[in-house]
């Protein structure tokens, strides 16, 4: 079953024309035509988010989805079902998400999983552990470990800044916590192979062995047995909300998981239905496209290219009038033809941020047909973002180091 599910496929099958090669560390997409999701999400045997399942959900948890749900950004899971299932009982589950610490100020491409897990977390009042992968970083990175060190720390805060709630989150970093899971570390590790690694992630002869050795701590989170002092319960389902690039961690982790130890303290009975670990579940979203396009990527070094934490109303104003249009470059000619909605970048974002069904689906068609100019969707964009940007700027400003110790502190959470 778990070959079935999880199929070690290489990580740098072709597509296309260009090779599409995704990989926690580097996505390599056609540059025309970006990321396959669907041929990603086929190859490795995740499934589809239907109508069918945001209706159970919906059902089961009286929240309607999120719009980054419901509308497709979060567009694949493993297990999302069983994991509506078992809160349909009254089973507890945890969150699980990260970051791997980087001097890169933070977009909107950032905000994301953080805005969406802060969201599921309300939704489900379920406990989350956040880890930060300093050592990931050290491994890929020019960078020292005390380096490393400091940017956690910073972008803890920043973390702090997206308003979970301190009674049910714990925030860790891998070099300062590991003593505690390291035994899952080390049992992960006896069950995954040199070739299984290589396979998966593309490691070669010149990697590092601490890179090939890494996955087995990202791994390691996703069992509540990790987390003794914090979740104080031998086993728990767990809800990893990630971009799609970090499943190939999430794959080997389930293909260990029922060969892992029954953690102590499983009833006789329950270890017998069902020993090992529980394979943990997933979402996973997209990559959310530069304002200069499909192709684009958002970084720090190319200003226009995202909306920053950190813009002002004016900047975010300005950059969002210049993202990649789908419209009609004259006036004349987009009132008579219309914009190709499907590539426009406003578009897309107001998909991800405007909850108002009603509205998106106006802008929508009255853009398409050309009773809307492509500068009057982008007001409306930036009118969405800009009070979600101010929000988390205030919010930023008054996290402390108090703060960041409290979420970062080993204590039971509530659950
Ligand atoms: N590797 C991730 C990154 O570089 C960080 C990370 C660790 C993560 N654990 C995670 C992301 C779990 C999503 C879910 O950003």
């Amino acid at each position: 079953m778990a070959q079935q599910d999880e199929p070690a496929t290489p990580v740098g099958e072709e597509t296309h024309d260009v090779e599409q090669v995704i990989t926690p560390w580097a996505v390599q997409a056609d540059s025309e035509t970006g990321v396959d999701y669907e041929k990603l999400q086929r190859d490795w045997g995740a499934k589809a988010i239907t109508p069918e399942l945001l209706a159970r959900f919906e059902r089961v948890t009286g929240h309607r989805p999120h719009p980054m749900l419901r509308r497709g950004l979060y567009f694949s899971h493993r297990d999302l079902d069983r994991v509506l299932d078992c809160y349909e009982r009254g089973e507890k589950f945890f969150l699980y998400t990260g970051r791997g610490p980087s001097s890169d100020a933070l977009h909107i491409g950032h905000m994301i999983p953080f805005m969406f897990t802060q969201w599921l977390q309300e939704v489900f009042a379920a406990p989350l552990v956040v880890q930060l992968t300093d050592d990931e970083k050290f491994l890929w990175k020019d960078l020292t470990l005390p380096e490393a060190d400091k940017l956690a720390r910073e972008n803890a805060k920043d973390i702090v800044a997206f308003g979970f709630d301190v009674t049910r989150t714990f925030m860790f970093q891998n070099t300062r916590y590991m003593g505690e899971m390291y035994r899952n570390v080390l049992e992960i590790q006896k069950r995954v192979t040199y070739s299984t690694a290589t396979a998966t992630f593309g490691f070669d002869g010149q990697s590092n062995i601490g890179k090939v050795a890494f996955p087995a701590i990202q791994a390691a989170p996703s069992f509540a047995s990790s987390f003794p002092r914090v979740l104080g319960v031998p086993r728990m389902r767990c809800l990893i909300p990630c971009a799609i690039d970090q499943d190939p961690y999430f794959r080997v982790t389930r293909q260990v998981a029922p060969r892992m130890p029954t953690p102590l303290g499983v009833p006789k009975k329950e270890a017998k239905k069902q020993p090992g670990e529980y394979k943990p579940a997933l979402l996973h979203c997209k990559f959310i496209t530069s304002l200069q396009g499909p192709g684009g990527k958002m970084s720090a070094s190319i200003p226009n290219s995202a909306v920053f934490v950190t813009d002002t109303p004016k900047q975010i104003k300005a950059k969002v009038m210049r993202a990649f249009s789908g419209g009609q470059e004259k006036v004349e000619d987009q009132r008579r033809l219309g914009a190709d909605i499907e590539k426009d970048v406003a578009i897309q974002y107001l998909r991800f941020f405007l909850d108002d069904d009603e509205e998106l689906a106006s802008i929508e068609t009255r853009y398409a047909k050309g009773e809307l100019l492509s500068g009057e969707v982008k007001q409306r964009l930036a009118e969405v973002i800009t009070p979600i940007v101010q929000a988390f700027q205030r919010r930023r400003a008054n996290v402390t180091d108090e703060m960041v110790e409290a979420f970062m502190s080993v204590r039971q959470l509530d659950m």
